[in-house]
């Protein structure tokens, strides 16, 4: 039948209902390259809201060096977003862990406790987007012995990372969690590549927005379009519910 609507303007048949928690973002004001002040954070947590999203676990970048956040940052900025929906009467639970760089002060930290983690010690780290980090298998291995769950960001995003190494560090024990808007094409065609491949090997266990600004909060409601993400929300182990 003739539709007056444009594909991108039909309207929505999916949320994010299901998966209720949205467990990497980065929509705490003015500590990253997300979200700049309490208003762009509100603006961004309407849109998650909008598509069904219960519950946000704020992951800000901790670097050595461009962003060197601290549980003190991080938790200062989460008390200014709060008093920012409370004052707007936006009803939302926000909690706050943290997106780790893998670069040389990791290990460290991982060694002296310092990971600030979700749900049941879940803790969320990333590698440089140009070249793999060394002993990664036993600095996972080290998480996993102090009792850390660790969860790799965006491994779609990695160009040195084909799927069997993928899906090694996931036999060692990391869980991998997928950058929806990756399905979309967002970052590149073979990032989605790699989007779909680990989708259809069955070894995604997370997936989210990473949500930093408007443009990824539109790619976020284009994702509900695709049928890869339909799998993911109707018949997929995810794990994203245990964080509620
Ligand atoms: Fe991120």
């Amino acid at each position: 039948m003739f539709s007056f609507f444009k594909k991108k303007d039909a309207p929505l048949k999916n949320t994010y209902g299901s998966i209720m928690v949205d467990m990497h973002s980065h929509v705490l004001p003015g500590i990253d390259d997300g979200a700049q002040n309490p208003e762009e954070s509100v603006i961004l947590i309407k849109k998650m809201m909008e598509l069904g999203i219960k519950k946000i676990v704020a992951t800000p970048h901790v670097m050595a060096d461009y962003y060197k956040n601290t549980a003190e940052t991080i938790g200062n900025a989460l008390k200014i977003l709060k008093t920012e929906l409370e004052k707007q009467n936006i009803d939302i639970e926000v909690e706050a862990a943290a997106e780790h760089y893998f670069d040389e002060t990791f290990e460290t930290r991982v060694n002296n406790h310092k990971l600030m983690t979700m749900g049941d010690n879940y803790a969320l780290f990333e590698f440089s987007f140009i070249s793999q980090p060394p002993n990664v298998i036993e600095v996972i291995q080290r998480m996993k012995d102090l009792g850390y769950k660790p969860i790799l960001a965006h491994p779609e995003r990695y160009p040195y990372l084909d799927i069997e190494q993928l899906r090694n560090l996931r036999d060692w024990g990391c869980a991998l969690q997928l950058n929806t808007i990756s399905l979309t094409g967002y970052y590149g065609k073979d990032a989605k590549k790699m989007a779909e491949s680990l989708v259809d090997n069955e070894l995604v266990d997370f997936i989210s927005s990473d949500m930093h600004h408007l443009r990824h909060a539109q790619a976020f409601k284009n994702a509900l379009r695709l049928p890869y993400v339909e799998r993911l929300l109707k018949d997929y182990p995810l794990k994203n519910i245990m964080l509620k």
